[in-house]
């Protein structure tokens, strides 16, 4: 299902208002690997229908390279999820990737929109299957639910977290969503971070990190988003072009890591192959089997960011 997308990098995923041509036009020529165009909370109520048109024609006339093109659509708690979804994949739906659902709060909320994005593939004349989802887990009750719906369809690419909706889900006493809070002793989210992880890692898929508000701050969006970096995320939500690339840096492999771990794999495969040896020392560490594995994650990682391994 939606082979293209699938395993396409998303360290940077630029959220562009569907309602304003300027940030619609202006997409396309941001360094981010994956561009969505927003029909729901960064478009007004009054905008909502008009916007439909708008992302079509975006998607349509605009040239989005390779980058990974995906609309979110309303939650189903509104009236315009099923409107959303004929009017932008019955139209656009040949270069568009994926569906982002917003407020997923239960596997049936992921069944529901394959069955709709079936529908409206064979309408249209597209491959069923065509359309991969991203999931947003932005309440308590979806993440209490969230190993469900991360095994709810073959459609899925990745799950998401959504800070700002999920701290008034919760009733967490900020004012701004996914930034540190300096009076909590540690990081409040590390709970909710790895209970997504894990449960979207369980079932194959790619894991997102939401919006950093503070767009203006960038060395403080640097600090804070090595947080899910370090836990394995793929990437994170960025509000501005400048945003991405401070992104596109912090969840990619160095250049120094990605040479180590082929050096790695080049002496773990001399150890096993030429010499019958399961462990090795590599340096003054041993390496094995699951030396093997860190280190395969790390090339594939690097290779998807682009990067060559240097001339020894
Ligand atoms: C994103 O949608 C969020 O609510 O943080
Ligand atoms: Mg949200």
């Amino acid at each position: 299902m939606s082979e293209r997308s699938r395993n396409l990098p998303r360290r940077s995923c630029l959220s562009t208002p569907g309602s304003s041509d300027r940030f619609l036009a202006k997409a396309p020529t941001a360094t981010a690997d994956m561009t969505f165009l927003d029909l729901e909370d960064s478009v007004a109520p009054n905008e909502k229908v008009a916007a439909r048109a708008k992302v079509v024609n975006a998607i349509r006339s605009q040239d989005w390279g390779e980058r990974v093109l995906c609309v979110r659509v309303n939650a189903w708690d509104s009236q315009w999820t099923y409107g959303d979804v004929i009017d932008v994949v019955g139209n656009a739906g040949t270069r568009l990737d994926e569906i982002m659902l917003p407020k997923v709060q239960s596997a049936a909320d992921v069944v529901a929109m394959d069955l709709l994005l079936t529908q409206v593939e064979k309408n249209a004349g597209l491959p069923v299957g065509h359309i991969g989802i991203e999931a947003q887990i932005e309440t308590a009750r979806g993440l209490i639910n969230v190993d469900d719906i991360c095994a709810a369809s073959p459609r899925l690419e990745t799950i998401i977290f959504g800070p700002a909706d999920f701290a008034a889900s919760i009733e967490m006493p900020v004012l701004t969503g996914g930034v540190a809070i300096p009076e909590y002793p540690g990081d409040h989210f590390n709970y909710v971070f790895s209970r997504i992880l894990m449960a979207g890692r369980a079932n194959g898929l790619q894991v997102i990190d939401g919006p950093f508000l503070k767009v203006r701050e960038l060395d403080a969006l640097r600090e804070f988003s090595q947080r899910t970096r370090m836990l394995g995320y793929d990437g994170k939500w960025a509000l501005t072009p400048d945003q991405a690339l401070v992104l596109n840096e912090v969840y990619s492999p160095t250049q120094e890591q990605f040479d180590r771990a082929w050096d790695i794999l080049e002496a773990y495969r001399v150890a096993t192959d030429e010499n019958n040896a399961g462990a090795v020392m590599f340096g003054d560490e041993m390496i094995d089997e699951a030396s093997r594995k860190m280190a395969t994650k790390f090339v594939t990682r690097g290779t998807r960011a682009g990067l060559n391994r240097s001339a020894n």
